[in-house]
């Protein structure tokens, strides 16, 4: 019998059942759910931009971000329903990434509310979303080179109610919980078939690994909402299905998931719901099928100097075909993927990972983490294709 007085809680319970949740749907209210069956409506009343849903997780009203004169944000209202999987997509600069950082608490807005779990939460800093239950991994994947893979994990694990980031780091100062993440963290790398990497430094994965690798450790939390920015691109096709799977299994597991992607093919493929933005806003939303077929989502693409039938499938395929360049044109915006450490855990600056400042300072939170600005040690190879294993 343990002295703590507490009772045990489902927090507890999960991570005492930490090698079964990690396999299996740790939210134990909606126990007995198949929600790659459930076919209950996602919308309430008419679709259309900004349209109410039937359950929705996140809740955004009048976000606005401009960047000198450009509103790269200006979402009138948003919803995002709840076990679902949720595609954004949009062209170029259309504001996705932006809205990404602002929900998860990596940008502040000009203006704005929005809602996680019926709970505000603007204002509130990326590590607090993440213990919440909200996690995104970026365009630009950000795992770090210096340290192992599972290191990388217990990183993601800091992110647990009364952990410390710095903690997660070093082996020996965890108490109790120690085996528990590992054990958690080796379930993660074993599904995402990077438990044979475990101990190599994450800089000598591929990129395709490191976006594996920065999803597994986003799981660590057991959120309940996993955004995705871009996971599939600059990954080789090989780990595509791979990927795709692992993302299926997300919601299998009552996971929510929104996910940024230019790859239609992967859209229709595994998104329930699909929200079109352009010029930073939502111009049309609905069932894969139907919303490309929207007018305002081949306008958002192809621009006014279309003239395509909308009626016909010619439409669709050329909308596909721009797609597709503008997928091909994406690939080479992604970095390696590496970046050191010093730049997500300021507080390590300088210090001997091996010999780690405890002082209480060390052990605080980092400050703000801008999103994608460019970051020591970050390679930078530009538009080519070596990112791609
Ligand atoms: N930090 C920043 N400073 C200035 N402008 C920015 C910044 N971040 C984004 N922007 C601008 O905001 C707009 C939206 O950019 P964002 O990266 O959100 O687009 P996106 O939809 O993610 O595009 P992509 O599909 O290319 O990733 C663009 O015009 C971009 O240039
Ligand atoms: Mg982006």
């Amino acid at each position: 019998m343990s002295h703590s007085a507490h009772s045990m809680n489902n927090a507890d319970r999960n991570t005492a059942s930490t090698v079964k949740t990690a396999n299996t749907n740790g939210n134990d209210k909606d126990a007995g759910i198949n929600y790659m069956t459930d076919s209950s409506p996602i919308v309430v009343g008419e679709i259309a931009p900004g349209c109410k849903k039937r359950d929705p997780i996140v809740v955004a009203e009048n976000v606005r971000r401009s960047f000198g004169g450009i509103n790269a944000v200006d979402v009138d209202y948003l919803e995002i329903p709840r076990h679902k999987i949720t595609a954004l997509i949009g062209p170029n600069g259309a504001g996705k990434t932006t809205l990404f950082n602002l929900l998860t608490g990596f940008d502040t807005p000009n203006s704005g509310k929005w809602q996680f779990e019926g709970k505000n939460i603007e204002g509130v800093s990326s590590f607090k979303l993440a213990r919440m239950g909200m996690v995104r991994t970026f365009q630009l994947t950000k795992v770090m080179g210096k340290l192992t893979v599972m290191e990388n994990m217990r990183l993601g694990a800091a992110n647990q109610p009364g952990e410390r980031l710095s903690k997660a780091l070093f082996k020996g100062i965890w108490g109790g919980r120690e085996k528990e993440i590992t054990a958690q963290a080796d379930v993660l790398l074993e599904k995402f078939k990077l438990d044979v990497k475990k101990d190599d430094y994450a800089a000598s994965l591929s990129g395709g690994q490191r976006k594996l690798l920065e999803m597994a450790r986003s799981l660590m939390v057991r959120p309940k909402l996993v955004m995705l920015d871009e996971p599939m691109a600059g990954v080789n096709p090989a780990l595509t299905q791979s990927l795709l799977d692992h993302i299926k299994n997300l919601k299998a597991e009552g996971m929510t998931v929104l996910f940024v992607e230019h790859d239609m093919n992967m859209v229709r493929h595994i998104a329930d719901w699909v929200v079109v933005m352009a010029e930073g806003k939502i111009v049309a939303e609905g069932p894969p099928r139907d919303v490309m077929k929207d007018p305002a989502v081949i306008d958002a693409y192809l621009g006014a100097h279309h003239d395509v039938d909308l009626g016909d499938t010619e439409g669709i395929k050329e909308l596909e075909a721009v797609l597709e360049a503008d997928e091909e044109s994406v690939v080479g915006t992604e970095n390696a993927g590496i970046i050191a450490v010093e730049s997500v855990v300021p507080d390590l600056k300088g210090a001997d990972l091996k010999q780690p400042d405890l002082s209480p300072e060390a052990l605080q939170e980092p400050g703000d983490d801008e999103p994608n600005s460019p970051q020591s040690g970050l390679a930078e190879p530009g538009r080519t294709d070596k990112d791609k294993e």
